[in-house]
């Protein structure tokens, strides 16, 4: 018997933590969500626990993630489970995970949030380092909680999938995958390629050495938190914001 832990993460903290997870329930398989997958888990008895591991974007559940559930087949009697990574408030993103796990055939268990430092350097710059140290070590100790939890099986009687519909994050911001048309590129680019593997939808591409935005972006900040040159930006806004990354991941556990 096995679990398998899917994970979508654009700037480390949720990869993080489902690595964390992992570890605390042993016996786990962690599998990115960026890649396709249309598994038929439904008759899979090889299989003990599922969880989903994300950020919350806007109080929702990022599209990448969302379509990603939709298109499993998960099984009715196993425990699943949830674990969304935030800088702040998670909104309702717990009630809409539980009904799209219930589209796609299954039952949420429970679902957990985790303060992590904030990533969104469209809107903010990144904390202090002594506020993100703070922040990762008590992150760390709620995911290891979480995993034995998880390994517990816990059940949250509160989880309700059959309340109206929850806004899904393309309803609450219809222009929200076009955001990529605001990136610039700064001359002090070096073409090192590292935004293009990074990208979770492969949205961007080099064209004369240099990134090219398509249009459909996540708004994950993968490519603007990880450029060593921080030579990618938002609107210029984001130019002079200190950059945040999880400082126990490397780029390349995220790439495609
Ligand atoms: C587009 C976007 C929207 C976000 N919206 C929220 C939000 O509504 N509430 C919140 O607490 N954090 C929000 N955040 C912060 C992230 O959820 C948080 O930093 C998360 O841990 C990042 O995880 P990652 O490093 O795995 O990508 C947002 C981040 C981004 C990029």
């Amino acid at each position: 018997m096995e679990n398998i832990l899917y994970y979508f993460s654009g700037t480390g903290n949720s990869l993080a933590a489902a690595q964390t997870i992992a570890q605390e329930m042993g016996e786990t398989r962690l599998v990115s969500m960026v890649h396709e997958n249309t598994e038929d888990l439904a008759d899979d008895s090889t299989i003990e626990r599922i969880g989903f591991v994300f950020p919350v974007y806007y109080g929702a559940v990022p599209p990448i993630v969302r379509s990603f559930i939709e298109n499993l087949k998960l099984p009715e009697n196993i425990y699943i489970f949830g674990v969304i990574t935030k800088g702040g408030l998670a909104g309702s993103v717990q009630d809409e995970l539980a009904e799209i796990i219930n589209a796609a055939g299954g039952k949420l268990s429970y679902a957990w949030t985790v303060r992590m430092p904030g990533n969104y350097i469209a809107m903010y710059p990144a904390l202090p380092d002594i506020v993100q140290q703070k922040l990762l070590s008590s992150a760390e100790r709620k995911a290891e909680t979480i995993g034995e939890k998880a390994k517990l099986k816990l059940i949250d009687q509160n989880i309700k999938a059959d309340s109206p519909p929850r806004k899904s994050l393309l309803q609450k911001q219809p222009g929200y995958l076009t955001f990529a048309k605001d990136y610039r590129v700064h001359s002090r680019c070096t073409g090192c390629q590292i935004c293009a593997k990074i990208c979770p939808t492969k949205n961007i591409t080099m064209v004369v050495g240099k990134p090219h935005f398509a249009s459909n972006c996540q708004h994950c900040m993968a490519c603007i938190q990880w450029c060593p040159m921080g030579a990618i930006t938002y609107k210029e806004r984001t130019a002079n914001r200190a950059r945040y990354r999880h400082p126990e991941i490397k780029s390349e556990e995220l790439f495609r």
